[in-house]
């Protein structure tokens, strides 16, 4: 599905997507562009808003950590991944690529 065009998506921004029932968080961070589920495997809480550094997010409920690109749990008190899902750029344009 078309997120938007490049240029729209500031450094730094993050934004839920609906994308049929998946809550899904897209940010961009150092330049690159990752899309995540919008949900915490501690609690569910949502990502959010959550501290991005170091190429990771951090859930601002209990301090879990994930990593952007593979959404492997970095700390406790997650132990499971969040699920991620591929961002692909075509003519200027960012688009999510969610399978049910
Ligand atoms: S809900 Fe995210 S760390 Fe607890």
């Amino acid at each position: 599905m078309l997120i938007g065009p490049t240029s729209a998506f500031a450094e730094g921004e993050q934004r839920e997507i609906r994308a049929g029932k998946q809550r899904v968080l897209v940010l961009k961070h150092r330049g690159e562009v990752y899309a995540l589920r919008n949900v915490c495997t501690h609690e569910s809480f949502p990502l959010l808003g959550g501290e991005v550094e170091g190429g990771a997010i951090t859930c601002a409920q209990h301090g879990a950590r994930f990593d952007l690109q593979t959404g492997r749990a970095l700390c406790l008190p997650a132990i499971k991944a969040v699920r991620t899902f591929p961002v692909e750029t075509e003519a200027g344009l960012l688009y999510l690529r969610v399978e049910p």
